[in-house]
């Protein structure tokens, strides 16, 4: 009895003690645009200590001065032209499952220009990720293959999927206020290493740059069982859902063994899809790249946020892009807030 009351005891110092270092950190991030380190770990404590609750309760007070557009004519982007009801349903099924799969792909020409973009450009390979070098899917000598942000923004496909006004609905509709474009990544994984890889986040995780964030992925090549389609428990996002067991180890890498304690078979969702497929997830939900068995997977992924209180990401230099895109991020401040033009 008096060993419970001491943890509570301590329970309540830790939250108390998390939530000044988060506030004085959240006033310190208002003036500089900058977190600390402090700051950034008082978030994760928090995150784990009220099962999400907390990151709900802020990003709330965050959007309340940030509206979002009221869009009431259909949208026409990448993935076609969408109407209102089209987006309900997707951001209805984002919000009770983390995750949606719009079962429509971005066009042929577009997901092969990438892919061969990325057969023909530099990436970085762990573990150390200190030198860039070109893919080479017949002898790789890296488990992940990891384009720079940078590379990725100044590559004219890549800003045509950043202004995709369907893919910023979608997010638009998710955070319920007008979304930052956070960064892109993109990464090829291989059958390298025989073990998952934590390096390629091929065990189960959650994210936590962000208070609150929303990622779309897009496969470049067919993905199958073969070759390591992501995964995720679904309905894991949502606050309170997660087993304090697993949150006690804080900002982890869990064994599927402790994963498949507490959740159903059915709650595991495999994504499969051809290259050009895209989906979106609130990666707080538990989530990994499976490992591969036969050949390699490239996918790309953009991460839309409320705010960018957390990680600090440096700005993007931008000295490769279409007028439009320049127009674009032009017009839209906020959203663009990464990118510096060099000319
Ligand atoms: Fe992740």
């Amino acid at each position: 009895m008096r060993t419970l009351l001491y943890n509570l005891k301590e329970k309540y110092k830790n939250k108390l003690k998390n939530s000044k270092v988060f506030n004085e950190g959240y006033q310190e991030f208002l003036k500089t645009g900058k977190t600390s380190q402090e700051a950034y770990n008082s978030l994760i404590n928090l995150y784990c200590s009220t099962n999400g609750k907390f990151n709900e309760k802020i990003h709330k007070k965050i959007i309340s001065n940030n509206l979002p557009k009221k869009i009431n004519q259909p949208i026409k982007g990448i993935l076609g032209e969408l109407k209102n009801e089209e987006f309900d349903y997707y951001n209805h099924e984002l919000n009770k499952f983390g995750y949606v799969n719009f079962n429509k792909k971005i066009s042929q020409e577009l997901a092969n220009s990438i892919y061969n973009y990325a057969l023909n450009t530099e990436a970085l390979t762990a573990p150390l990720y200190d030198k860039k070098i070109i893919y080479n899917p017949t002898n790789p000598i890296s488990e992940i293959y990891r384009f720079t942000q940078k590379d990725l923004v100044n590559n004219i496909d890549i800003q045509q999927l950043i202004m995709d006004p369907v893919l910023i609905n979608i997010a638009r509709n998710y955070l319920q206020c007008e979304p930052i474009f956070d960064f892109p990544a993109m990464w090829w994984t291989n059958t390298f290493l025989k073990e998952a890889s934590a390096e390629a986040a091929q065990l189960y995780h959650f994210d936590m740059d962000r208070i609150k964030w929303l990622k779309i992925f897009v496969y470049l090549n067919d993905v199958t069982n073969e070759n390591g389609p992501h995964q995720l428990i679904k309905g894991s996002h949502l606050p309170g859902a997660k087993p304090k067991e697993l949150l006690n180890r804080g900002y982890a890498r869990i064994p599927d063994k402790d994963i498949n304690k507490y959740y159903k078979p059915e709650d595991v969702v495999v994504v499969l899809g051809q290259a050009g497929s895209v989906f979106a997830e609130d990666t707080k939900c538990w989530h990994k790249g499976t490992p591969l068995k036969s050949g390699h997977r490239l996918v790309l992924e953009f991460e839309y946020t409320s705010s960018l209180f957390g990680a600090n990401y440096p700005k993007f230099e931008i000295e490769n892009f279409s007028e439009e895109f320049k127009q674009f991020c032009t017009q839209n401040p906020v959203y663009a807030t990464h990118f510096i033009f060099k000319n």
